[in-house]
């Protein structure tokens, strides 16, 4: 099945945690001027990785939702994607900015929502049934619809499931100056447990750069 490349880019501290805590938004970190910019930096490096459009999971837009940060230098925008993309598999999120998105859901999602979509001419694609979204089929859908290099941007839960489901070709992580901790605090890949050395994914450095304010950038190749 013909898929998009799909490119990780996230920022996290340097011990991996993408926010603060359960429930937090990251953008926190960047309204009080302690990301070392990583955010602006991931955001320019969906551009310069060419990306046609950017993904995201359900709990990451309920939080910005939630919780809104108002920035005061806002963070640079993706000009080349051409839409952000929202995996809500349960059928979850009440629309309001609607525009450039294209939702995937499951394929029996309650028909209330398809309702919500349909009448607020939200444009969607159904992939799979039962708990999850059926992801390989999700991203061959999205293939046909003339996609070809998707950015990942997260949340953790999202980025987990892509990796065990084996279909991220990069990963760039920014890690910011900050050390988080934490045992609930979400992180770059949430999902279950390995049980042994079989499903470790492989990676080859592509490069290491200085980045932002204190900030560094690591780029790698997904092996296998
Ligand atoms: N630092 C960064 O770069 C960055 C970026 C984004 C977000 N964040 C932070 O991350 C936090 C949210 O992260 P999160 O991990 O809680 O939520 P999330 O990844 O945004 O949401 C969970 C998503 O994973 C999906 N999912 C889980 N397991 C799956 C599977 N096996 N197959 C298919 N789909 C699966 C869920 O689907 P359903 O919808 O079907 O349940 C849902 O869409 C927020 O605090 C936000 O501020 C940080």
């Amino acid at each position: 099945m013909n898929k998009p490349e799909v490119l990780l880019n996230v920022f996290s501290s340097m011990d991996g945690k993408i926010t603060t805590a359960p429930g937090r938004n990251v953008s926190e970190w960047t309204a009080a001027g302690i990301d070392g910019e990583a955010h602006d930096v991931t955001h320019r490096l969906y551009d310069e990785m060419e990306c046609d459009g950017l993904i995201s999971g359900s709990e990451t837009l309920m939080v910005y939702g939630k919780d809104w940060v108002h920035l005061e230098n806002p963070v640079y925008e993706p000009k080349k994607s051409k839409a952000y993309i929202v995996f809500d598999g349960r059928g979850r999120i009440d629309w309001h900015q609607t525009e450039g998105l294209l939702v995937v859901t499951r394929e029996d999602v309650s028909k209330d929502y398809l309702n919500q979509l349909t009448d607020k001419g939200i444009d969607y694609i159904l992939a799979g049934r039962g708990k999850q979204i059926d992801l390989p089929l999700a991203l061959h859908k999205l293939y046909e619809k003339g996609f070809r290099k998707l950015g990942l941007t997260g949340g953790g839960s999202m980025n987990g499931a892509f990796l065990r489901a084996k279909v991220i070709d990069e990963i760039s992580l920014v890690l910011a100056p900050l050390a988080i901790g934490g045992t609930s605090t979400p992180s770059v890949f949430d999902c279950e447990d390995l049980k042994d050395l079989e499903g470790v994914t492989t990676l080859k450095l592509l490069n290491v750069d200085r980045v932002g304010n204190d900030s560094v950038r690591l780029h790698y190749a997904v092996i296998e």
